[in-house]
């Protein structure tokens, strides 16, 4: 009976392909790992060409977790762009548009000659996972018979809010001018009438235009699209979002909820997997390493959010005047259309600015006290992982749900959305660094930290949900 299985997981072959965006590929590679190591199944990680030679572990001569597995494998495509288009953030539409109609004949040309084993001895793809921002590969994959597995890397409740736009267009709630109040209670998404708000949504509502109106379309036709998918697998927990993902399980009823999913990985391996497409600068953790508990402010904004300069400058004079020390992710294009000029020799002692952190580490470390976040779903799950504290200023999309969520519903941190002044930055960040209040948030955050601990733990809801779909990717693959 056990050859039998051993046979069919020789057979069987799951292909995973994420957005080639950084919080994309750092969470599916982390699946990718965790499913290698746990399942045994043979993995072929598809990034874009570009992509591929910026991470440098996906090259076999590098050491890497996964130069260890012999069941792993790293595969590239073109993403469609010449060599020399940039692909930063303000490329990403051309980006995103490019894959849609030029990456997906190659996707569909390589899960072909997946079907010549005599090209590498790998047998055929017998299953893939693919990004839910790319549900057209999903639709790829399943013409050519191969069942696809759709993965989002957003939370339920995002998600939830993008299904509902058609009926909050119907019900007259969506569109809503720029300049109206709001903080008008938003009524007609089922169980999050208690705390939603016109501000909570994501930030292209307010005064949509008619092409806004249309992204909006597209959102919540993009998020239905798990319909024609064999499973949806979210970053998420029971702990987290049990609420909403009784809804979502209504609509898909095959939902994997197995996050967080760095913490996950960690709970199997011991050991802790990013993917970086930027220079890491681990100076970072020696700095930290010098600092007291708890001292340090981690400030970082993701991998494509981007910043005015006056938004930069009034964090900046906030962090200046708490007086705490602060560690400060400033990626090259973060600042829109400027070279911020900061009076860094002045503050050497309290202040450290890097390119690019380590971020899961950094978040671990133990001198770190409070993070001010975006709220990107990645580093908000790392953040709570780590028991730490945040200060959210969400910039697009699901951030400004996550952050009605991190400061009303679990309250491990502060919404600082639409009052980016230095007075309001400096009493939140002394608020989650000192007195009461810290403490209080510091509790909250120690306590969601052991809860996702056991969620992915063994026996607990998304380490069950995870092996149900590591057996499921089985069963596809007959
Ligand atoms: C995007 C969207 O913005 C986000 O809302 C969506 O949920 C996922 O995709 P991004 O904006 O980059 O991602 O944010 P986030 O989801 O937080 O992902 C960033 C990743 O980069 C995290 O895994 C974080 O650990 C990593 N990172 C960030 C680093 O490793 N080092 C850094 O210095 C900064």
């Amino acid at each position: 009976m056990e050859s039998a299985k051993d046979n069919l997981k020789q057979e069987a072959h799951l292909l995973i392909f994420p957005s080639p965006l950084q919080g994309h590929i750092n969470t599916m590679l982390r699946l990718a790992y965790a499913l290698s190591v746990e399942s045994g199944l043979r993995i072929s990680f598809l990034n874009t060409d570009h992509n591929h030679r910026l991470l440098s572990f996906s090259s076999p001569s590098q050491h890497s977790p996964f130069s260890l597995l012999s069941n792993f494998r790293f595969l590239s495509i073109p993403d469609g762009l010449p060599d020399d288009n940039p692909r930063s953030t303000f490329y990403l539409t051309e980006l995103l548009q490019s894959l849609k109609t030029r990456a997906v004949d190659s996707f569909r040309a390589l899960l072909l000659a997946g079907g010549n084993r005599d090209t590498d001895g790998w047998p055929p793809v017998t299953c893939v996972i693919v990004d839910g921002q790319l549900p057209h590969f999903m639709d790829a994959a399943q013409e050519l018979g191969i069942p696809a597995i759709l993965f989002r890397t957003i939370n339920a409740y995002s998600l939830w809010v993008y299904l509902q736009i058609p009926q909050m267009m119907e019900a007259d709630e969506l569109p809503f001018p720029a300049d109206e109040d709001l903080d008008v209670p938003i009524k007609s998404v089922p169980a999050m009438e208690g705390f939603l708000r016109r501000r909570d949504l994501p930030k292209m509502c307010r005064g949509a235009t008619k092409a806004d109106n249309e992204k909006l379309q597209l959102l919540a036709s993009n998020s239905a699209s798990a319909t024609r998918s064999k499973g949806l697998i979210l970053n998420t927990s029971n702990s987290l979002e049990a609420p909403i993902l009784s809804k979502i399980r209504s609509l898909f009823p095959n939902t994997y909820a197995i996050g967080p999913i760095n913490a996950l990985v960690e709970s199997i391996t011991s050991s802790s997997v990013s993917a970086n497409l930027f220079a890491e600068d681990r100076s970072a953790l020696s700095w930290l390493d010098s600092q007291l508990d708890r001292s340090v402010v981690y400030v970082s904004f993701g991998s494509i959010a981007l910043m005015m300069e006056e938004e930069f400058m009034e964090i900046w004079n906030g962090l200046v005047n708490s007086g705490h020390r602060f560690l400060w992710v400033v990626r090259p294009d973060l600042v829109a259309n400027a070279t911020v000029t900061i009076k860094l020799a002045e503050l050497e002692e309290r202040v450290r600015i890097v390119e690019w952190a380590p971020q899961e580490e950094v978040l671990r470390h133990r001198a770190v006290g409070c993070f001010i976040t975006h709220c990107g779903w990645n580093s908000t799950v790392e953040g709570m992982a780590a028991g730490v504290p945040m200060v959210c200023f969400p910039w697009l999309w699901d951030q400004f749900v996550i952050s009605r969520l991190v400061g009303e519903v679990w309250k491990v941190g502060l919404d600082m959305k639409d009052m980016c002044r230095r007075d309001v930055v400096e009493s939140m960040v002394r608020a989650a660094m000192e007195g009461e209040k810290a403490e209080e948030l510091r509790q909250a955050a120690a306590e969601m930290a052991v809860e996702i601990g056991r969620n992915v733990g063994e026996g607990g809801d998304s380490r069950l949900d995870f092996e149900r779909l590591a057996r499921d990717i089985l069963s596809l693959s007959l």
